[in-house]
C-alpha cells in the first residue's frame, strides 16, 4: 500500500512494517511511520547529517520537525526550529532544540545569523530558500520535503557556487516497495532504540475517532497543533 491511510483494514507489504516499540502503545506507534521515515530519509540519507553538525527545521514544532529534533539530538547533533508561536517554540526547545525562533515575531535569518548550520530541512520555499541559502555553511546541505508557501523561487546561484551547496528534496509516497523496505529495515536500526530508551517520545495532540475524520482535518488546517493528530478506529 502506498497512500489511502483512511481505512479500518489495510493490506501492506511485510517488509514496510516495524514492530511497536518497546513501552509504546499501539496508538503512540501509529504516530511514528510517516515522521521517522521522512525524517531518516531526508536528513541522514540524503542531506548526511552527522554528529556535531547543526541541522535547521522550518515547522519545528510540526510532526515532523519535533521528530527531527529529537532524532537529531539523539545522535549527537544541534537541532535548531522555526515555528509560528511562542508556545510552539517552547514545544521545540522542550524536545531538544538549542534555539527556536517565532519566525512570526522576528526574522529567521538575522536570529540564526552568528549560527553555523550544515542542513536545513524545509517545508516552506517561497522567500525562504534565499535566506536558507545565504545561513548554510560551507558544504551545507538544503532538503525539502514540501514547499508550502510556493515551489517556484528566487536564489541567488552564487551562494550555491561559492559555498558549494547541494540543493535536494524528495517525496516518499512514489517510491518503490524495495525503496521503502530498505528504509524501513534503517529506521529500525537507528530510530526504533531510541523510541524504546525514551530518546524519542510520541507528541501525540489529538486523537480523533475514525468517523470524525473532517474535524481532524479542520484542526490541522487551523495549524494549533503541536505533533501528530491521530485518527483511532474504535472497534
Ligand atoms: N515529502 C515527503 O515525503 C513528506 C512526507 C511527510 C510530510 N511531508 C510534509 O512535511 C510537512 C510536515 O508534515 P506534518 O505531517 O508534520 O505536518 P503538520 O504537523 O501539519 O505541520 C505543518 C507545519 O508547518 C507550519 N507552517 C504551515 N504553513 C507555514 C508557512 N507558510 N510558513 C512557515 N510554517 C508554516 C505549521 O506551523 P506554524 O506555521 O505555526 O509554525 C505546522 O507546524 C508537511 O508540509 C507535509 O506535507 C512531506
Amino acid at each position: 500500500m502506498s497512500e489511502g491511510a483512511y481505512a479500518e483494514y489495510a493490506a501492506v507489504d511485510a517488509r514496510h512494517c516495524l514492530p511497536v516499540p518497546l513501552g509504546w502503545s499501539m496508538v503512540e506507534a501509529a504516530s511514528l511511520p510517516e515522521t521517522t521515515f521522512t525524517v531518516w530519509a531526508n536528513v541522514f540519507q540524503a542531506a548526511a547529517l552527522q554528529p556535531g553538525e547543526t541541522v535547521l527545521v522550518h515547522g519545528g514544532s510540526s510532526g515532523i520537525g519535533l521528530t527531527l529534533i529529537q532524532v537529531a539530538h539523539a545522535l549527537g547533533s544541534r537541532a535548531l526550529a522555526t515555528a509560528g508561536s511562542d508556545a510552539k517554540c517552547r514545544a521545540c526547545e522542550e524536545f531538544g532544540a538549542a534555539m527556536c525562533v517565532n519566525y512570526r515575531a522576528q526574522d529567521f535569518e538575522q536570529a540564526f545569523k552568528a549560527e553555523k548550520i550544515n542542513v536545513i530541512l524545509d517545508m516552506v520555499g517561497g522567500d525562504y530558500t534565499a535566506k536558507n541559502l545565504r545561513l548554510l555553511e560551507p558544504d551545507g546541505r538544503l532538503q525539502y520535503i514540501n514547499a508550502m508557501q510556493g515551489a517556484k523561487v528566487e536564489l541567488n546561484l552564487l551562494d550555491v557556487m561559492t559555498k558549494r551547496l547541494r540543493m535536494s528534496g524528495s517525496m516518499l509516497r512514489p517510491r518503490s516497495a524495495e525503496f521503502k523496505a530498505a528504509l524501513a529495515a534503517e529506521v529500525e536500526k537507528h530510530v526504533w532504540p531510541l523510541a524504546a530508551s525514551g530518546q524519542l517520545r510520541p507528541v501525540i495532540y489529538q486523537t480523533f475517532p475514525l468517523a470524525e475524520a473532517a474535524l481532524a482535518q479542520q484542526l490541522m488546517a487551523s495549524s494549533e497543533h503541536i505533533g501528530k493528530i491521530l485518527l483511532v478506529n474504535e472497534l
